[in-house]
C-alpha cells in the first residue's frame, strides 16, 4: 500500500516528527511504501477562491508552486496520514493551506476512495483540546467519501522530549505497523 504522510509542523526535529519517524518504521516494517512530505518546507500558496480551476479543468492559478507534487502523490496513494501539532486547537496553517488546495481536484479525490488517518499532538492534557481536529478529520472523510482509518491523538506533548518519554512513541510505531 502507498501511504502519503502530510506533515504540518514547521519543526524539523519536533514532537510530531518523532511520531512520524516511529510511524514510518512501523509501516515500512509491514511492507508499505511511505512518502513523507513536510508541507512547511514547500512553497504552497493559499487558495484564492478564484475558481480558475473550475473553469480550466482543475488547473490551479498557482499551477507552478509545489502543490502539484503533492497532488500527484495524493492521486496515487492508497492512504493519507495528516500529521499536525495542535495550533490554537486546529491543524497548522501550513497543513490547512494544503488541504484547501485539494479544492482544484475535488472530484478526482472524491472518485478515488482512500483511507484517511490523523496524527495530532499538543501540549494540553484536556480531552476537549482535540475536539476541533477530530471533528475536522471526520468531516473530511465524510465529504471526500474516504474511510476513517483512525486517529492517534497525543496529549501533554509540549516538546520532542515529552514524546521521547511517552507511550505515544510506541503507539505511533504500532499505528504504522497495523495500518
Ligand atoms: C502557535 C502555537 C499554537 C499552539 N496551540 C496549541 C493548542 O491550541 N493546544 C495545545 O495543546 N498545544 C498548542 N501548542 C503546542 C504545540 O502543539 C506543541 O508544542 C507540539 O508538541 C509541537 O509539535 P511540533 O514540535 O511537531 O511542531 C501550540 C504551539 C504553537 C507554537
Amino acid at each position: 500500500m502507498k501511504i502519503l504522510v502530510l506533515s504540518g509542523s514547521p519543526h524539523k526535529n519536533g514532537t510530531t516528527s518523532l511520531l512520524i519517524d516511529e510511524f514510518y518504521e512501523g509501516a515500512t516494517q509491514s511492507g508499505h511504501e511511505v512518502v513523507r512530505i513536510d508541507t512547511a518546507k514547500l512553497k504552497i500558496n493559499p487558495c484564492l477562491g478564484c475558481n480558475h480551476c473550475r473553469r480550466n479543468e482543475g488547473k490551479c492559478v498557482h499551477e507552478y508552486d509545489d502543490m502539484l507534487e503533492i497532488i500527484l502523490h495524493l492521486l496515487t496513494a492508497d492512504a493519507v496520514v495528516l500529521v499536525s501539532p495542535l495550533y490554537y486547537f486546529g491543524l497548522t496553517a501550513q497543513l490547512k493551506t494544503v488541504i484547501d488546495r485539494f479544492y482544484s481536484v475535488n472530484s478526482l479525490l472524491r472518485e478515488s476512495p482512500k483511507k484517511l488517518y490523523l496524527i495530532a499532538a499538543g501540549a494540553d492534557t484536556d480531552d476537549w483540546a482535540m475536539d476541533g481536529v477530530r471533528a475536522h478529520y471526520k468531516t473530511l472523510c465524510k465529504y471526500l467519501g474516504w474511510h476513517e482509518g483512525g486517529t492517534l491523538l497525543a496529549y501533554g506533548l509540549a516538546e520532542r522530549q515529552d514524546a521521547e518519554n511517552s507511550e505515544y512513541k510506541i503507539m505511533a510505531n504500532k499505528f504504522g505497523k497495523e495500518i
